[in-house]
């Protein structure tokens, strides 16, 4: 039978664990013999390196992170992950649309979650999301203090944390307790994925 593709995100705050569970679960995925890409955001166009170097400076406005932010989205999407689904794949996104709408609604009253929907409107949406969640403080603790990005401060990761929190209720996206051995938490998160891989075959 052929594999059939799947659109995986894993979100979180800073420090959840979304990189290291992202390989893991490449890892994994692939000893079970499915073909599996493993992608990130901020992705690795220009405009997500552009980003990335945003993330170091307070005085960018937020309106300007979340355009750019979602113009890094749609080149990625459509330069990318569509093409690995397209050829059955299954994709693996470090963080996604989730992270925009949680981090860029939190950073100005000016900015709605329906906005950054809106900007975002021309990227599919994930099969499935994963939110990590961890205490703010244990996260940052896994942080050195000098390579703080602006987002990581424990009073804004707080409010981070219960956005990404109420939009898994609302979504019913799966939250995964990371504040664990990754080997526990990294198992939980397999089961959710071959539970979704069974219910497509
Ligand atoms: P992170 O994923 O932690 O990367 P690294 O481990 O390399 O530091 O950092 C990305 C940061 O970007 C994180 O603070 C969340 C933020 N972010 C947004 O604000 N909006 C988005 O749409 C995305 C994808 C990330």
């Amino acid at each position: 039978m052929k594999q059939k593709s799947l659109f995986i995100a894993l979100e979180g705050i800073d420090g959840s664990g979304t990189s290291t569970h992202s390989h893991l679960l490449k890892g994994f995925l692939e000893s079970k013999g499915f073909k599996v890409h493993l992608t990130m955001e901020p992705s690795e166009s220009d405009i997500g390196k552009l980003v990335r170097k945003y993330l170091k400076d307070k005085n960018v406005p937020p309106a300007a992170d979340a355009l750019l932010f979602a113009t890094d989205r749609n080149l990625h999407y459509h330069n990318e992950i569509k093409k690995k689904l397209e050829d059955r794949y299954i994709v693996i996104s470090d963080r996604y649309l989730e992270s925009s709408i949680v981090y860029q609604s939190l950073q100005s009253d000016k900015i709605s979650v329906e906005w950054v929907m809106e900007i975002n409107k021309f990227v599919a949406l994930p099969d499935i999301t994963i939110i990590l969640d961890v205490d703010p403080k244990t996260a940052l603790a896994r942080k050195e203090e000098a390579d703080l990005e602006k987002f990581e401060d424990n009073s804004f990761l707080h409010k981070v944390r219960n956005l990404y929190l109420s939009r898994a209720k609302q979504e019913g996206y799966s939250i995964v307790n990371s504040d664990d051995i990754i080997e526990f938490v990294q198992e939980k998160i397999q089961k959710i994925i071959l539970d979704k891989l069974k219910d497509l075959s």
